[in-house]
This record gives structure tokens, sequence and C-alpha cells, in this order.
């Protein structure tokens, strides 16, 4: 899909060629002279219009338009939650197949905040994707856009919101594509391929390490998940370099299972298709990158991603064996199917040589991450409540929402073990804040964050499918705090400590 940004008011939209025309309309719409606004104005003293967010009314060919449809959709008073709600309306009475709409504008009648332009994007890619990597034949009976014009009041004020929507919908899209893959079609291998692929864009290289590389790090926790399966790991390190070499990046951790299927602590079958989505952080990382290579901010990020699948078989990992990590740490693996901290606390350890300034993980990570927040917000852990805040503000303003869970000491009791310096599970209750205690241990050398997104990765039910978060929170997280206003932070911070004791 091709966005465009355009000042346009309703008369200026009325002018343009397309096959629908969607009009936001707030509960402030003040109508224009023009034919459009009038027939806006009427419908809206008839009742036949309301500004509740979502009510809509659909005209054919209107007198004084270009368009074939236009769909007038009440918006509320246009937060962004609202009109996210009225495009979804609207894009519900698009036709799909051959006869469907390719040409689209959308144009806010009244004001458009920033935030509400991000989501208008957002909600209409969303609305157009199509997965098609394994069913070519979807494309037949969806709705596909090829151009939609935004048209806003005044674009200037809102074009930096703008063009980070679309940057975010390229690398979202990315995200959903990897996680939606079967897991034949998404192995360690071809996850490694796609990072490479990613080198081309600008500002951006990879390094794919294999497993004698791995072994040479001691990566022995990650090799022994790796060991069930016939498929070779991966460790993907991806750099985007956007600043001066001597600014500290930021390293993001993603895990990637490229299926799940618990090894010798074998899950139950019903749903463990589902498991594919076991890189989904994985994934994430490849859409940050892939979003990266079109903003080019001045920052610099590192991606690590420890790929490979967690399979059962004569070689595979058993419950009781001892691993050693790269930290030098032993780990007894009590349950073959806590297999994601296995791969992440190597990758941890791996981070130290970049020296840091932040470290985040982003792992579909626990089954009790679901059950404690449903679908609605990442779980997020971190020591560090300056990065907490950055991580929770990011989430807001990207719509992309998370919630910070506690890491008190007191939930570590569970992981200790009599054969190992760790053992990686601690217990039924508090799952997804135990795994997070677990990764703390390897997270010791930097600030460090960590995202499950179990629960906000993917669908289930009839819409099934990867949903590409958490790349809006990521990005924006990002994006809003480059190197220079971050570092200066901690100085002014023990400046003051320093000034009192
Ligand atoms: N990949 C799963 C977590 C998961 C569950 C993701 C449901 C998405 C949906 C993870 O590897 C896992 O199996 N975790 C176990 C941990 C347990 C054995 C301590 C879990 O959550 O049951
Ligand atoms: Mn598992
Ligand atoms: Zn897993």
């Amino acid at each position: 899909m091709n966005f465009e940004l355009k000042t346009l008011d309703l008369a200026g939209a009325a002018a343009l060629k397309c096959d629908a025309l969607v009009v936001l309309v707030t509960a402030n719409f003040k109508p224009g002279a023009d034919a459009l606004s009038n027939q806006v104005a009427l419908a809206l003293k008839a009742d036949d219009l309301q500004s509740k967010p979502g009510k809509l009314l659909v005209l054919y060919r209107p007198m004084g338009t270009q368009c074939v449809r236009a769909v007038l959709v009440g918006a509320g008073e246009g937060t962004a939650k609202q009109v996210r709600q009225a495009l979804v309306a609207a894009m519900g009475t698009l036709r799909s197949g051959a006869a469907g709409e390719k040409k689209l504008v959308v144009c806010f009648a009244s004001n458009a905040s920033a935030q509400a332009v991000q989501v208008a994007v957002s909600t209409l890619a969303e609305a157009s994707y199509l997965y098609t990597t394994t069913k070519p034949k979807a494309a037949a009976d969806a709705v596909t856009l090829g151009r939609v014009t935004l048209g806003v009041p005044l674009a200037a004020s809102v074009k930096p919101a703008f063009t980070q929507a679309v940057a975010t919908v390229a690398g979202v899209e990315m995200a959903k594509e990897w996680a939606n893959r079967p897991a034949n079609h998404a192995t360690p291998t071809l996850l490694a391929q796609a990072a490479r692929s990613l080198s081309r864009l600008p500002k951006i290289t990879c390094e794919v390490l294999g497993p004698k590389e791995v072994a040479k790090l001691g990566m022995g926790s990650f090799m022994a998940v790796a060991q069930g399966s016939e498929q070779p790991l991966r460790f993907i390190v991806l750099t985007y370099s956007g600043a001066a070499k001597a600014q500290a990046p930021t390293v993001l951790v993603g895990k990637g299972i490229t299926f799940d299927t618990g090894g010798i602590s074998i899950k139950p079958a019903a749903e463990m298709d589902e498991m594919k989505y076991d890189m989904g952080g994985a994934a994430s990382v490849l859409g940050v990158f892939r979003a990266l290579a079109e903003l080019k901010p001045a920052i610099n990020v590192v991606g690590l991603i420890p790929t490979c699948e967690n399979m059962p078989g004569g070689r595979a990992l058993k419950p009781g064996d001892v691993v050693t990590s790269m930290s030098g740490q032993t780990i007894e693996v009590l349950n073959t199917d806590a297999e994601g901290r296995l791969i992440l606390c190597d990758a941890l350890t791996y981070a130290e040589r970049f020296k840091p300034r932040a470290v985040v993980d982003i792992a579909t990570l626990t089954g009790a991450c679901v059950v404690a927040l449903g679908h609605v917000r990442s779980g997020l852990f971190s020591a560090s409540d300056e990065l907490a805040k950055q991580l929770l503000a990011a989430g807001e303003a990207s719509m992309d929402l998370c919630w910070r869970m506690p890491l008190d000491d007191e939930y570590a009791e569970g992981l200790k073990s009599n054969f190992a310096d760790v053992a990686n599970i601690g217990g039924r209750m508090g799952g997804a804040i135990t795994a997070a205690k677990f990764l703390q241990r390897f997270a010791g050398k930097f600030d460090w964050a960590h995202l499950d997104v179990a629960g906000t990765a993917w669908k289930s039910g009839a819409a099934k499918g990867a949903t590409g978060r958490p790349v809006g929170l990521l990005l924006e997280f990002l994006l809003a705090n480059p190197i220079a206003k971050s570092a200066a932070k901690p100085r002014t911070k023990k400046a003051n400590l320093v000034a009192k004791t």
C-alpha cells in the first residue's frame, strides 16, 4: 500500500478522483461553503449521520464529488481511539475482490492530531493486510488498497508523525509476515536469510553465526535447546548505524524459536500449531530494522536473534540436564518447555560486548503472561525506573501498550537448584515474573528491560494471526529517546547524589 499526506479541506477532497472517499466527522464539525460540507451538515441535522465514533452513512457518487462512493463516518472528538473505531467501521463497508476499491481518500473534516494521523495509517494498513505466502489465492477476495491519500487541515504539522507511521507499517508488516509463516517456511536458516536481506538497506549490516561459531562463544544454553532439531541454529547480529561510532547502541534481543513443541516436556496437541509464532520477538526486531532503514534516525541499534527449533528427539535436551551458559552460570533444565529463557540468556551475555546504553529483550516467553495481562498489554519488566518509564510512554504514544510488572527478589526463590547455579523454572505461580527473574541474572552489566509479548504478538480465534507488535512501541522508544537525551539524565542524577552526600 502506498500512503500520501496532503493538506485538504472537504472541497479539496471532493475534487480528487477516487474509488472511495472516507470523511471523518467529529462533533465540532464546521461546514465550509462546498457541496460535500453541505451534505455532511444536512445529514447531521437530519440525524442520518452522527458524530458518534463508528456511525456511518454511505453515499453513491454524491453530487459535486469525484468519488464513486463517499463514506461519512462519525469520529467522536477525534481522539486516536475514536479515529481507529471510525476507520475500522469505514473499512468494513469497502468492497473486496477485483471490483474492490483501489484508490482511497481519507479526509479529516476538522482537526487531526499527530496521534490520530498515526492511528489512521496503522488502522488502514491493518484492515487491508493480507498474508499470501502460503495462500496466494487469498488475494482474490480481499480488500486491496493501492493508494491511500490522507487529507488533513495542515499537513506540515503532522508530517513527522505520518512518516513514522508509514515506516512503522513497513516494519509491522515484515514482523507479521515472518510470524505468520509456518515453521517449515520460517526455519532458523530462512529467518537468517531475511535478516541478511535487510543489510541491503541503508546503514544496516548483518552477520550470521552458525553452530560452530556459537559453540566457540560458549553458548552452551542456547546450543542445548537447538540440539534436538535437524535444523541448525543461527545467531543473527544486526546493526543499524545512524550515529557516530562512539555513541553507545541500544540492543534489542528477540526470541527466535521458530517452533516450540516443548521438547521432551512436550506440549499438548491442541493449538500447538500456534507455536510457530514463538519467534514473534525475533520478527519484531527484524521489523524495527526495516523501519529504521526507512527513517534513518541518528541513533545506533544492535539486534540480536538467537534462533532455533525446540524439538523432542534422540539427541534432545532432557529434564534434569545441566548446561553451562556463556556467562559461566550452570543451569538445571527442569522443564525443556521453558526454552526461551535458555536461548535469551546467552544472547544477553553476548550483548555485553556492545557496552549498550540499554538492552531490551522481546519474547513470547510465558503462557503465564497471557493469563496475567491477556491480549491488550505486553508485560514489561525492568529494574530501571527510567527505562521502564520510557518504554511505558512509548507504548502509550504508539498505542502499542505495555504494563510494568514486579521484579522483587522473593520471586527468584523457586529458581534455586541443588545441582546447578540456577534452575530454568520456578513453580507455577507468577510464572511470567520468575521467567523475568531468570533473565535478570544474565543482565547485570547494563540497563535492561524485558517485554513478554506472548499475549500481544498473536491473535487467536477466527482472525488468527500475527499482530506485528511490539514494533510500534520499540520504534517509538528508540526515536523518542536518542542517546544525547538519555545520556544526559544519569549524569545529572549522579551529580545530584554527589551534591547531597
Ligand atoms: N513459547 C512458550 C510461551 C507461550 C505460551 C507463548 C503461550 C505464547 C503462548 C514458552 O516457551 C513456554 O512454553 N513457556 C512455558 C514455561 C513453563 C514451562 C515454565 C509456559 O508458559 O507454559
Ligand atoms: Mn516453550
Ligand atoms: Zn517458547
